[in-house]
């Protein structure tokens, strides 16, 4: 498993660990209880898959948690939370027994690309969701989340975006590039016209959360009264969300004080109270250069 250091924005080195294309924080890796990022990953590719497992995919902090609290909820037919929280069936971390101990119909969920979602769900057919957010919101949303647990303290927005961004670390970047993981998402689905693939967009799920708990109990081939629908998109709205994690919720990565570092602010925008205008100008520079000809 190589090892080495990227360069944060002021030229700290960050430790890193590189498998497969993913580049984990070395002191990401106590996730992982032990296992290697090698025997995870194969373990995740070779799973067992069931005929009623349900994928959610989503490059981090596009709104997993969100998309499965209300996938969850549709699945159970119940507007109740569920008392176990997203990362109990997150395929990065989880062992395989833990996976196989789940009981039917997962739930599933994964930031792994494409090429490394378990090789059953195209055999299956398994229903898969992948979601989308502006990639701007996703970067602050993804320093924070780092903050919380794997770089110290006094990284800035910008030392951490380059990790990121992979500018000045030789193309290498924290976890996967998002604009590779966007467009090896779309290339699968177009290789893969037999499975059902639904996109869902965070931001069209803040615009329209009722319209988007439709669309998804849709997808799943529910036929729900809209006031269930409605219950959903309300119990899980951000503060609702929020709350029910502090609460209760089995949440292993809650603060020690109880409170939820995944419901951190919930808005779309939020990048203009972190980018300069030369980190935003640099950002719609490599969007132009690496999406073009997507859709
Ligand atoms: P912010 O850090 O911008 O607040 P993930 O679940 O993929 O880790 O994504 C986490 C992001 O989704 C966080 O973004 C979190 O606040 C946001 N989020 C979670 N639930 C939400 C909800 N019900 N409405 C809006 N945003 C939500």
């Amino acid at each position: 498993m190589p090892e080495y250091t990227m360069r944060d924005g002021r030229g700290k080195e960050v430790p890193v660990v590189e498998e497969d294309g993913i580049v984990y924080f070395k002191s990401q890796m106590i996730r992982l209880s032990g296992r290697s990022l090698r025997k995870q990953i194969d373990g995740v590719t070779n799973m067992t898959v069931r005929d009623d497992d349900i994928l959610i995919a989503a490059y981090p902090k596009a709104g997993t948690h969100w998309t499965w609290e209300i996938v969850t909820m549709l699945v159970k037919g119940q507007a109740d939370y569920e008392i176990k929280a997203k990362e109990s069936a997150m395929l990065d971390y989880r062992s395989v027994e833990e996976i196989e101990s789940i009981q039917s119909p997962r739930v599933l969920n994964t930031h792994y690309p494409s090429r490394l979602i378990p090789k059953g769900i195209i055999k299956k057919r398994c229903k898969i969701i992948h979601v989308q957010r502006n990639i701007k919101d996703v970067a602050v949303s993804y320093y924070h989340h780092c903050k919380e647990f794997y770089v110290p303290e006094d990284m800035t927005f910008s030392d951490f975006l380059p990790l990121m961004t992979g500018k000045d670390n030789k193309g290498k970047r924290i976890h996967y590039s998002w604009f590779d993981y966007v467009k090896e998402w779309e290339i699968y689905a177009r290789d893969h016209l037999e499975l059902d693939i639904l996109n869902l967009y965070y931001e069209d799920m803040h615009m329209d959360s009722v319209g988007e708990v439709k669309k998804l109990s849709r997808f799943l081939g529910y036929d729900y009264p809209d006031a269930f629908l409605e219950e959903v998109a309300d119990k899980c709205s951000f503060r609702k969300l929020q709350k029910a994690n502090t609460d209760f919720k089995q949440d292993p990565t809650k603060r020690e004080s109880g409170t939820s570092i995944m419901y951190r602010k919930g808005q779309v925008g939020d990048w203009k109270n972190w980018f300069t205008v030369a980190e935003n100008e640099y950002i719609d520079s490599l969007y132009r250069e690496r999406m073009t000809n997507t859709i």
